[in-house]
């Protein structure tokens, strides 16, 4: 395998190369420590304030996409191959750029801690590519936690800037700029370091097979907005990184043979949402409310199975339409149902050496009926509670298969066999006869007390979100949502 042995990114205008990085080291230590750039501030050094956002701009489909991140929880070895722009190259010479200028003139500059990264959301908004609304902006901005002066007069100088048609220095050279990233996409694997301690991103499937199975205990990364936190929080050593942004195909979007909707394990999960809607709108909105848009454009879809979290998202929402996981070691690959690759607390069905490569979800059929719920303290940006993803197959009025699945209850994503047994001959109709299911959801869980709710809270949410789904598809008519009921005003 041929392999390249320097890190190159471009930073402000020309080639970043570096050889000696620690595999760990952050894009923020970067730019703080090294590069003396410290217009980007620490907050909370987790992915949770947005103080830190930067924007990449990426050569996808030969165009520039400009993303905003969170670079406390970014590695520098993830800007192989991008453009990196911080709060600092936004001003062209004395000329603040219009957004920075917008913020001035509307108002909306509060601290120093907050302003940067707010001001960096919003350039990303204005290199969107899409005229920029009140309900854009707030998703946008949701990722920015401190508002001192408020929401209003942010939302005014994104709103009067954001127009879909940049026209900024960086629109200016966009020409040049797309030329210097295609120069720097070679194609081949980088490997930084030596055998003890190295940042590798593999550019094929192939050799991150083989790459992982010579270095099984290797670290995988793919957007790291988990393993960011290891490494911020937990003061976590990763001596051996196989980051898998550059991996080709990995990111790529198909159809199983069944045709179910595959994604690749590096999808992120903004690139995914648009294709969960479209199986489901409740599945666009629980992508919508999956952390920020800073979360969303470097995590991956296969990083939140393959974490094993009992509380990612991804799992239940997918469990219940009967997903599938797709994994590979060596020249090996084999699909397992979703919930069987979750064993146990912290343990996946996942040999030392195999890594996720896709993940499959089939889609509706008619009968199916399909409702994903996500409680959570804070309606943005906030890891759930008790999540539930339900499919109820109808024939006639009758519930004739139903999977349930849910986070938050148990220390893996779990069905609720006791309740599917039980809904199963329920008439939609005769609400009576859903409550031996519902009263089931205590046979099925024993959720704990922790800091996000407590035991009696899991069970009464759990409770109440499966109701609510059978409510709405008996077509009760009864109002069970909040947007329903704003829309209806
Ligand atoms: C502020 C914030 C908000 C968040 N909000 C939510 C939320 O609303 N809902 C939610 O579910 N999660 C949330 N998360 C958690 C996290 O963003 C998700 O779990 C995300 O999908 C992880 O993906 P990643 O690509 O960043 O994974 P990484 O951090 O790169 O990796 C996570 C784990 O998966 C392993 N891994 C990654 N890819 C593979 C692969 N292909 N094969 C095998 N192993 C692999 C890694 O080794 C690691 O153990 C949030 C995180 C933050 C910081
Ligand atoms: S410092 Fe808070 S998101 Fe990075
Ligand atoms: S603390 Fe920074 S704006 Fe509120």
């Amino acid at each position: 395998m041929e392999s390249r042995g320097r890190l190159r990114f471009r930073f402000r205008g020309r080639s970043v190369e570096i050889d000696r990085f620690s595999p760990r080291a952050t894009v923020l230590d970067w730019l703080r420590e090294e590069a003396l750039a410290t217009g980007t501030k620490e907050g909370c050094g987790e992915g949770d304030c947005g103080a830190c956002t930067v924007v990449l701009a990426r050569l996808k489909g030969g165009r520039l996409r400009y993303e905003a991140v969170n670079a406390c929880i970014l590695l520098l070895g993830q800007l192989e191959g991008v453009e990196l722009i911080t709060i600092e190259d936004l001003a062209d010479r004395d000329a603040l750029h219009p957004v920075q200028q917008a913020m001035v003139d509307l108002h909306g500059s509060q601290c120093g801690f907050c302003t940067p990264g707010i001001v960096m959301s919003l350039f990303a908004a204005y290199h969107s590519g899409a005229p920029a609304t009140s309900s854009s902006l707030n998703e946008q901005l949701a990722g920015n936690l401190c508002r001192c002066t408020g929401y209003r007069p942010i939302l005014a100088a994104g709103l009067s800037t954001c127009d879909g048609a940049p026209a900024d220095r960086f629109a200016a050279t966009a020409g040049e700029r797309v030329a210097a990233l295609a120069a720097l996409a070679d194609g081949t694997d980088l490997v930084a370091g030596d055998e003890t301690r190295f940042f590798a991103a593999p550019a094929s499937v192939d050799s991150l097979a083989a790459l992982y199975a010579r270095y099984p205990d290797a670290t995988l990364v793919a957007g790291a907005t988990d393993v960011g936190l290891w490494i911020t929080k937990q003061l976590r050593e990763l001596d051996q990184v196989i980051w898998l942004g550059p991996v080709a195909g990995l990111d790529a979007v198909g159809e199983a043979a069944d045709g179910a909707l595959s994604l690749g394990a590096g999808v992120t999960l903004f690139d995914a949402a648009p294709h969960l809607q479209r199986i489901h709108p409740d599945l666009g909105e629980l992508m919508r409310r999956f952390g920020s848009v800073q979360v969303r454009t470097s995590g991956t879809v296969g990083g939140n199975i393959a974490n094993g979290s009992p509380i990612g998202d991804l799992a239940p929402a997918l469990i219940a339409l009967g997903g599938r996981v797709v994994l590979r070691k060596g020249q090996a690959t084999r699909a397992l149902p979703l919930e069987d690759f979750f064993i146990g607390y912290g343990k996946q069905d996942r040999a030392p050496g195999e890594f996720v490569v896709a993940i499959e979800a089939p889609a509706l059929v008619d009968g199916q009926h399909y409702r994903a719920f996500k409680i959570s303290k804070r309606f943005d940006e906030d890891i759930s509670a008790v999540m539930l993803g339900a499919r109820i197959d109808l024939e006639e009025r009758c519930i004739a298969g139903a999977r349930i699945a849910y986070g938050g209850m148990a220390a893996t994503p779990k069905r609720a066999v006791h309740a599917e047994r039980a809904l199963i001959g329920a008439e939609l109709d005769a609400r009576e006869t859903w409550r031996a299911a519902l009263d089931a959801l205590a046979s099925d869980f024993a959720p704990l007390t922790d800091q996000r709710a407590t035991t009696a809270y899991r069970m009464t949410a759990a409770t109440a979100v499966l109701q609510k789904t059978l409510i709405e598809i008996a077509g009760a008519g009864a109002p069970t949502r909040l947007g329903a009921l704003y829309a209806a005003e």
